[in-house]
């Protein structure tokens, strides 16, 4: 299987230009909100409290996008592929992580093309995770 291309990196000031820190919270929070709600996806993500996921995501989030980089501080080189093996991931996964993901994004009102700079990584890096045939 070839692999997806390589995501274009952010351009510098892209985290600050969305508002920084508030709005990776925001829309992250809003994700976990709808993974706990979200069939599909609350059984790939199991663990009780989700609080510490949720932290590991924004925190990688917003070092992507050019913010302060406590998530390799804190976890090392991100290896998201290897770090998502554990978890079945298909077609459907993808599909509802990126569902409810959009829902969050959107309420976030990022101005274009932000917006659909930020959702276009997350839909080309989603693809990536997979790990499963139907
Ligand atoms: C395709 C659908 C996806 C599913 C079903 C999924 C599921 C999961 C699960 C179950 C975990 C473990 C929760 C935890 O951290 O305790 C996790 C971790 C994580 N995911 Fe995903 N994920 C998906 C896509 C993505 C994407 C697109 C990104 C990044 C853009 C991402 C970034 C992360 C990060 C940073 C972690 C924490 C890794 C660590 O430091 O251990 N995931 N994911």
């Amino acid at each position: 299987m070839s692999l997806p291309a390589v995501p274009t990196p952010p351009a510098v000031g892209f985290y600050d230009a969305v508002g920084g820190e508030p709005t990776f919270r925001r829309i992250v929070a809003r994700f976990f909100e709808l993974v706990v709600t979200d069939p599909i996806l609350r059984a790939v993500y199991t663990d009780e409290d989700l609080g510490p996921a949720e932290d590991r995501l924004r925190l990688f989030l917003m070092q992507y996008w050019g913010g302060p980089t406590t998530y390799s501080d804190e976890r090392g080189h991100p290896r998201l592929r290897m770090r998502h093996a554990p978890f079945a991931i298909g077609v459907r996964e993808r599909d509802a992580w990126l569902g409810a993901m959009r829902v969050a994004v959107g309420e976030a009102g990022l101005a274009e093309p932000r917006r659909e700079q930020l959702s276009s990584y997350l839909e080309s890096t989603a693809t990536h995770m997979i790990n499963r045939r139907e």
